[in-house]
C-alpha cells in the first residue's frame, strides 16, 4: 500500500501527464492548422507520449491497492504566437514536470516509500530526456526560422519520412 498523501499525488501527476498529452495534442492541432505536418506529426507522438507516462502511474496505483480517481483534466492553451513560442512553451512545461516529479521523489525518500521512488527513477531519468529534446527542437526551430525555407526543411525533418536538412543551420 501507498499512504494516502501519495495516493493523492500519484493521482495528482496521473492527471499531469494526461494534461501533458492534451496541451502537445493542441499543440500538434496548431501545426496542422498551419499545414506544417511535420511539426504537428513531432506533436502528436509527444502526446503518444504522455498518455503511456500517464498509463504508467495509473498502473502502479492499480498495483499497489490504491485508488485511481480520475479528475478534470485542464482546457489547454489553443493558441501561440509563432513556432518558436510552441517549443517554448514545450521546454517550460517539460521543467515544470520535472519539478512535479522530483516533489514525488522527495516524498516517496521522506517517507521511506522505496517502492514507490524505484517506480519513479523512470520518470527522472525520462524527464532529462524530455528536457533535452525539447531544448533541442527549440534550438533547432530558432534556427530554422531565420532561414527563408528553414521552417519548411524542419516540418520534413520532425515528419515521419526520413529527411535530412540541406543545411546544418
Ligand atoms: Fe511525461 Fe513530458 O513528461
Amino acid at each position: 500500500m501507498v499512504s494516502i498523501k501519495m495516493e493523492e499525488v500519484l493521482n495528482k501527476q496521473l492527471n499531469a501527464e494526461l494534461y501533458s498529452g492534451y496541451l502537445y495534442l493542441a499543440m500538434s492541432a496548431y501545426f496542422e492548422n498551419m499545414d506544417l505536418e511535420g511539426l504537428a506529426n513531432w506533436m502528436r507522438v509527444q502526446a503518444q507520449e504522455e498518455l503511456s507516462h500517464g498509463m504508467k502511474f495509473y498502473n502502479y496505483i492499480v498495483q499497489r491497492g490504491a485508488k485511481v480517481t480520475l479528475s478534470e483534466i485542464e482546457k489547454p492553451k489553443l493558441e501561440w504566437d509563432s513556432p518558436v513560442d510552441v517549443f517554448e512553451n514545450v521546454l517550460a512545461h517539460e521543467k515544470v514536470v520535472t519539478g512535479m516529479i522530483n516533489d514525488l521523489v522527495d516524498l516517496a525518500i521522506e517517507e521511506g516509500d522505496h517502492a514507490t521512488n524505484n517506480f519513479l527513477q523512470w520518470f527522472v531519468a525520462e524527464q532529462v530526456e524530455e528536457e533535452e529534446s525539447a531544448g533541442s527542437a527549440l534550438n533547432k526551430i530558432k534556427l530554422a526560422t531565420k532561414e527563408s525555407n528553414g521552417l519548411f526543411s524542419l516540418d520534413a525533418d520532425f515528419g515521419t519520412r526520413i529527411y535530412t536538412p540541406s543545411s546544418s543551420k
